[in-house]
């Protein structure tokens, strides 16, 4: 089954180029002074339980300026001489460390794979950055990720010493750089969007392998398993969140991770899962009866939702303010829900977001940056005003409509009962359009109702 979905795969891109890594690095030191130091260190290991550590993910924006995964590594950049260094300090090189854990590329593989100026084993660390700390003027450094960084930054901060005082250098100020590379990495590089592009493809048929397995009696974790399981065939790193596979009632819950429940035949199941590839997220959701045929309530609701999503992936256009999709889904809810007599007040007072009763049914956002990180770096009202849509912004667009019946706070519809829709897609902004980066996956009742239930022909 895996195989025959694999050949509907593009080939995998190419790897972001060393070339372009140097080339963000540059695009960071142009907003600093030459008396400003760099440090961005990998976040530690994630215990699962006693001596077991989760798999390791290191930080975006570390994968964003270097391409580096491995951990206990702190980059560094600083201007000496004429230019800015890049400097890694990394894993020593460390047979017996390698038998048990892997390889380690070391300083070697670092300066010669990596875009990185020099390396240095980690253990020299201390010495080389609170040498090179004596000069700055300010510190670029986020806290709370390196204990041991952070202590060194702040005695580099409180230092007093003779040469301080003959010629007053020495660091006065700690800033956090991630604003600076969350507004780098909201407008994504052609290179970014093929990893985006791929990872959205292997997430696409991913769904639709979920969808010709469901029947009546299959559980939530054996599709989630036909969908992790083709994330890990097609090479993808594995999930970019844990999947929520929700049938029923657990359709309404928003972020329903618990996947043990077995689904029945009159039952919607809310699938919404995405991949990982060289880091870079997918995010869909998909939502079908799992008998395969809509019951004429389920197919209401599902086509408002529709309706919303593809009114909302217009909206997705340069010039438009990043609410844009988010206002014009809610208008679409809004006047569905009222034509079906489930809301009984004018578009205007269903969308009050005080005494509206859309939110009762759809309570969340329409739309999150998307990237290296699924809820992407990027401030969406800086100063207060929300952001312009540009070329090369992603963004996902997932409105719903949930029936929670189990719901004490609302005055659930008996014919609704239960039903959770939500359709999400990952766009891309161009000058020419949104582009629908997950547009491979099946959404159409009539695709839906064609591929549920039916095995690769
Ligand atoms: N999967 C989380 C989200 O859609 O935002
Ligand atoms: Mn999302
Ligand atoms: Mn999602």
């Amino acid at each position: 089954m895996f195989a025959e979905a694999l050949t509907r795969l593009p080939q995998r891109p190419d790897p972001t180029t060393v070339e372009e890594y140097i080339e963000r690095q540059t695009r960071l030191t142009n907003q600093f002074r030459q008396d400003d130091v760099f440090i961005l260190a990998s976040p530690p290991h994630a215990v699962h339980s006693n001596d077991v550590e989760y798999p390791y993910r290191t930080s975006s924006d570390l994968i964003y300026l270097t391409g580096w995964t491995e951990p206990e590594s702190v980059f560094v950049m600083r201007y000496v001489g004429e230019a800015w260094v890049s400097t890694l300090f990394v894993q020593p090189k460390d047979t017996l460390k390698e038998i048990w854990e892997g390889r380690r590329p070391g300083v070697e593989g670092a300066t010669s794979e990596f875009a990185v100026g020099e390396a240095y084993n980690n253990d020299e660390l201390e010495d080389q950055l609170s040498k090179w700390l004596t000069d700055a003027r300010r510190v670029f450094h986020r806290g709370g990720v390196h204990a041991g960084l952070d202590r060194l930054v702040e005695s580099a901060v409180r230092r007093r010493d003779r040469a301080r005082q003959h010629f007053g250098t020495g660091p006065v100020a700690v800033e956090d750089p991630s604003g600076i590379l969350a507004e780098l990495r909201l407008r994504k590089s052609s290179s970014e969007i093929e990893q985006m592009v791929f990872s959205s493809k292997v997430a696409s048929i991913a769904h639709e392998l979920a969808m010709r397995h469901s029947r009546s009696g299959i559980t939530e974790y054996q599709l989630q398993s036909v969908i992790e399981g083709f994330f890990s065939y097609a090479g993808a790193s594995g999930w970019s969140y844990p999947s929520i596979v929700g049938c029923g009632e657990n359709a309404t819950i928003l972020h329903y991770t618990t996947n043990q429940d077995v689904c029945g035949d009159d039952e919607v199941i809310l699938i919404d899962a995405g991949a990982e590839f060289r880091g870079y997220a997918s995010d869909i959701t998909r939502s079908w009866p799992i008998s395969g045929k809509f019951t004429d309530a389920q197919r209401e609701i599902y086509q408002i939702v529709l309706d919303a999503q593809i009114a909302a992936i217009e909206a997705c256009q340069v010039g438009n303010l990043y609410t844009a999709p988010h206002d014009a889904a809610r208008i679409v809810l809004a006047e569905g829900l009222i034509r079906l007599g489930v809301i009984s007040q004018s578009v205007e007072e269903a969308l009050d977001m005080e005494h509206g009763d859309l939110k009762k049914w759809y309570m969340h956002n329409t739309s999150h940056w998307i990237g290296l990180d699924v809820h992407d770096a990027g401030v969406y009202k800086p100063g207060g005003t929300p952001r312009v849509l540009e070329p090369g912004m992603c963004l996902t667009v997932e409105p719903g409509l949930y029936f929670g019946a189990w719901r004490p706070d609302v005055d659930c519809p008996e014919r609704y009962a239960n039903i959770g829709i939500r359709i999400e897609d990952d766009v891309l902004i161009t000058a020419d359009g949104p582009v629908v980066l997950t547009a491979d996956c099946p959404k159409t009742i009539e695709d839906i109702e064609r591929i549920v239930g039916h095995d690769l022909e």
